[in-house]
Formats: C-alpha cells, sequence, structure tokens
C-alpha cells in the first residue's frame, strides 16, 4: 500500500512492527493476544513526523493509519517474518514492536475443528514454534538500527538484556504488563552499550518520540 508523499520524503528509511498476530486452527478460531498496536503506530506516526519513509506492518487491529505512513497488513507471523524481510532489504532501521505469537497450530484445519462431537472432555492441540522474525533479521542487520520490545512481569531487566544479545538487536525496550492494550506506559531502553533510560508513566505518543530519535540521531 502507498501512502502520499511517501516517495518525496528523504530521511531514513524506517520499519515498523505493530499489532498481534493470528494462528488460524481452522477457519474460524485463532491463538493471539491483547496487543493492540498503539505502541507500534505511535512510533510509526512519530517516524513519519520526523521526515522517515516509514513502512508500517502490522497485525490485525482497529486503528487507522497515520499520515505519511505506508501500511502492510498481515495475519501470521509467518506472513510478518516475509513481510518483514521485503521491507528492511533496503531500510535504515527497525522497530520490532509486534507481539508476534510464539506458536501456532501444527495444522490448520480446512473445516471447523468438531472435537467436542466425540463427547471428550479433554483435547489437546499440538503447537509448533513460529520462527522469530526480531533474530533471523538482525543475523544480516550490518550497521542498521534494530529495535526490540520485551514485555516482563516483576523486574525483567536480566532477561531483557540476555534477549537482546540472543537476538542480536541494539536497543530493548523493556515495557511491563500494564502497558498491553494502554494509552501509557513505563518502559526502559535498554542499551546493548549498557545505556539504561527511564520513561515512567508516559503517553505511548512521547515514548515513540524518544525511540525514533534513537534512528534519527544516528
Ligand atoms: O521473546 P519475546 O517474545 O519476549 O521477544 C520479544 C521481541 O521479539 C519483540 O521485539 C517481538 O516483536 C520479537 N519477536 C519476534 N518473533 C517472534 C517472537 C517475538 O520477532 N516469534
Amino acid at each position: 500500500m502507498s501512502s502520499p508523499g511517501w516517495g518525496r520524503r528523504r530521511g531514513p528509511r524506517v520499519v515498523v512492527t505493530a499489532g498481534p498476530t493470528r494462528e488460524y486452527v481452522d477457519p474460524v478460531r485463532f491463538l493471539s493476544n491483547e496487543s493492540s498496536g498503539r505502541m507500534g503506530f505511535a512510533i510509526a506516526r512519530a517516524a513519519a513526523r520526523a521526515g522517515c519513509r516509514t513502512t508500517l506492518i502490522s497485525g490485525p487491529v482497529t486503528l487507522e493509519t497515520p499520515g505519511g505512513v505506508r501500511r502492510v497488513d498481515v495475519v501470521s507471523a509467518r506472513e510478518m517474518l516475509a513481510a518483514v524481510r521485503e521491507a528492511f532489504e533496503g531500510a535504515d532501521a527497525l522497530y520490532m514492536c509486534a507481539a508476534v505469537a510464539d506458536w501456532r497450530p501444527a495444522r490448520r484445519l480446512a473445516g471447523k475443528w468438531r472435537a467436542k462431537d466425540g463427547g471428550s472432555r479433554r483435547v489437546s492441540l499440538e503447537l509448533v514454534r513460529n520462527p522469530d522474525i526480531l533474530a533471523t533479521v538482525a543475523r544480516r542487520k550490518g550497521e542498521r538500527l534494530v529495535v526490540g520490545f520485551a514485555l516482563e512481569t516483576g523486574s525483567g531487566l536480566r532477561r531483557a538484556r540476555a534477549k537482546m544479545a540472543r537476538k542480536g538487536a541494539d536497543y530493548i525496550v523493556l515495557n511491563d504488563s500494564s502497558a498491553l492494550n494502554a494509552r501509557r506506559a513505563s518502559v526502559r531502553i535498554l542499551g546493548r552499550d549498557g545505556s539504561r533510560r527511564e520513561l515512567a508513566d508516559q503517553g505511548k505518543d512521547r515514548i515513540a518520540r524518544a525511540l525514533v530519535k534513537l534512528c534519527v540521531e544516528r
């Protein structure tokens, strides 16, 4: 999808992912999560306002596309991986804000899942691991900026730093679960260089502007 004015911008090319993914069990049921997409959309809006050529890759959400942003809609993690690979090819930065489902059903049934028809009181659903989009694309990122997100309960600092190293990101934005589906959040921005910045109880637009600065000031 193109957006008016996108091609005339001269700033860095930025890719932002947002929202949940859906992993279908059958034509009408899926595994997903509570992500609203607000943080990713706020980053895309802030990036476009800062003059970046911004591509927003979004899972299913009910938000309007910010002005000047090119939007690509996807449903599953595997679709998101393909879209991110393509968009990141010529980009300068990736903000991997989407709440990607870690697992998907091993099979997607063509018709409705009729497990209860047999009268059983317990069934199991076999799940397989989804690709880790961030880790996959960060492997060949070179000098490009890659920012990941982590939602941890408790302090989570050590786990977030380990995640940053394991996935190869330059920064990890550490959230707690109060950020989910909310307009405000408290985040810690952890850098690979050991830096740490705290933004407590801020609107997501303000957090987004701070994150976009990481790219624009580079
Ligand atoms: O491991 P965890 O899900 O906590 O990592 C969160 C970070 O990794 C986020 O930036 C998220 O977008 C990204 N991620 C991913 N692919 C997955 C799972 C998470 O890119 N399959």
